[in-house]
């Protein structure tokens, strides 16, 4: 089977390991890709999407795995350009990855199917925005539209959000859309990945981002410092409650909207007092968990994708290790304000029974791996129970250094101890 996979970062490294330890043979092919994701999959030299496609059909590829949204809300859409040209597609056609896309279309997607959600108003103005807060706060502005994760603010007063009325409205940073004022709601964050073809979808082990840069969930917004995954992290009780109240009515509401869903499907939740609720929606897999899932994840991932690409999918193809998995995330200097680059990386050889995947990595002309963004590599291990998963990324994550290297010393701690 000839697979490309869609995107450049840990996430993708994680799907083409996992997708390289499929059992039949595949060749494997990754656009744009990274010197890392090269030493398991061929990069694709094309310049853009359509070249991509023109590349594929050429290429006689089976299956275009989209890693990253970017190119499935781009254009035409990378699906939709799979689709018109014959190639299967394990991602959702751009009307589907709206979801994601648009936090109004999405939020408008949960009030017509009944998902609990907090409770949201459009407006296009700063004034109108003040009149919804109405003075109530703590409140909650989302962006409509991509924003590299930095569209949404949790405001704790006024002030909070003055600042942030005036970045989407008046110095426009995200470009022209509508805002969400949204009700502020609390609890613990849980992420649901969902593997989904048409009416048909399979739950994937939940798992916990570290989102924020500091020890004890402190300090900025990150792309996410680290990430625990188990099918223990949540009790059978809770797990059933969300796939009965989210998952399931998620998915038939997918299908009775015709939006023909297929890939994997990411519920960003919050555990609250009244239940849990989506918080966002995500067309693809998170990142970092995505790292951490995928070690627990056993069989044949290519021929799942590829069937489920076709519209049957096959849950009896892969299997889920009970265990716990960490995975400890190393941070170039300066991130994430800004990053930093060319700091030779030292100790990867000395990491044993560990799984590390790499993000913003190069190789420098003398062959050695040195850092190429602020997220620089995943350290992830396995463990029978949380302890030991914990003790032994961590353990294996200090092994690896370079000049100003930044890593969280709480991932799969905080919350549980
Ligand atoms: P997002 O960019 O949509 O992933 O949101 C970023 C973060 O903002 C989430 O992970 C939450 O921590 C927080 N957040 C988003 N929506 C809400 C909400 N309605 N209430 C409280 N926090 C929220
Ligand atoms: N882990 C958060 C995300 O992938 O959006």
């Amino acid at each position: 089977m000839r697979i490309v996979v869609v995107g450049k970062g840990g996430r993708e490294h994680a799907l083409i390991r996992s997708l390289s330890e499929s059992p039949g043979e595949t060749e494997l092919f990754c656009f744009p890709g990274s010197d890392a994701i090269s030493e398991l999959a061929q990069t694709v030299e094309v310049e853009d999407m359509e070249g991509l496609i023109e590349w594929m059909k050429a290429n006689a590829i089976d299956l275009c795995m989209a890693g990253e949204e970017s190119y499935l809300l781009k254009d035409e859409g990378l699906a939709n350009l799979c689709a018109q040209n014959g190639i299967p597609c394990w991602g959702p056609p751009k009307q589907a990855a709206l979801l994601e896309g648009s936090k109004e279309f999405a939020k408008q997607f949960m009030e017509r199917h009944a998902i609990p959600t907090g409770k949201a108003t459009v407006v296009e103005s700063a004034k109108e925005a003040r009149e919804v807060i109405g003075g109530s706060y703590p409140t909650v502005l989302k962006f409509d539209g991509l924003a590299a994760g930095k569209g949404v603010a949790v405001c704790p007063d006024e002030e909070s959000t003055d600042a942030f009325l005036d970045e989407v409205f008046g110095k426009k940073r995200f470009g022209e859309g509508s805002l969400l004022v949204e009700e502020c709601l609390e609890g613990p964050e849980v992420s649901i990945f969902a593997a989904v073809s048409g009416r048909q979808a399979l739950v994937f082990t939940p798992a916990r981002d570290y989102k924020l840069i500091g020890e004890g969930d402190t300090g900025a917004n990150t792309g996410g410092m680290g990430a625990v995954a188990s099918r223990q992290l949540l009790e059978p009780g809770l797990m059933a409650q969300i796939e009965e109240e989210i998952v399931n009515p998620t998915i038939e509401g997918l299908a009775n909207d015709e939006l023909g869903y297929v890939g994997f499907l990411y519920f960003g939740l919050m555990l609250t007092a009244n239940g849990p609720k989506v918080i966002e929606y995500n067309c693809r897999f998170g990142d970092p968990e995505c790292q951490a899932v995928m070690p627990l994840v056993s069989g044949d991932l290519a021929t799942f994708c590829l069937e489920g690409a076709k519209g049957s999918l096959r849950p009896e193809l892969l299997g889920f290790d009970e265990g716990w998995s960490v995975g400890v995330i190393l941070a170039s200097a300066g991130y994430p304000a800004s990053s930093h680059s060319g700091d030779v990386i030292g100790g990867l050889e000395s990491v044993e029974g560990a799984r590390v995947y790499h993000a913003g990595t190069r190789r420098n002309e003398a062959g050695d791996w040195e850092t190429n963004g602020g997220r620089v590599l995943a350290v992830v291990a396995l463990g029978a129970d949380r302890g030991s998963a914990v003790s032994k990324a961590h353990h294996e994550a200090a092994k690896v250094d370079f000049e100003g290297s930044q890593r969280r010393s709480d991932i799969g701690r905080l919350h549980f101890e």
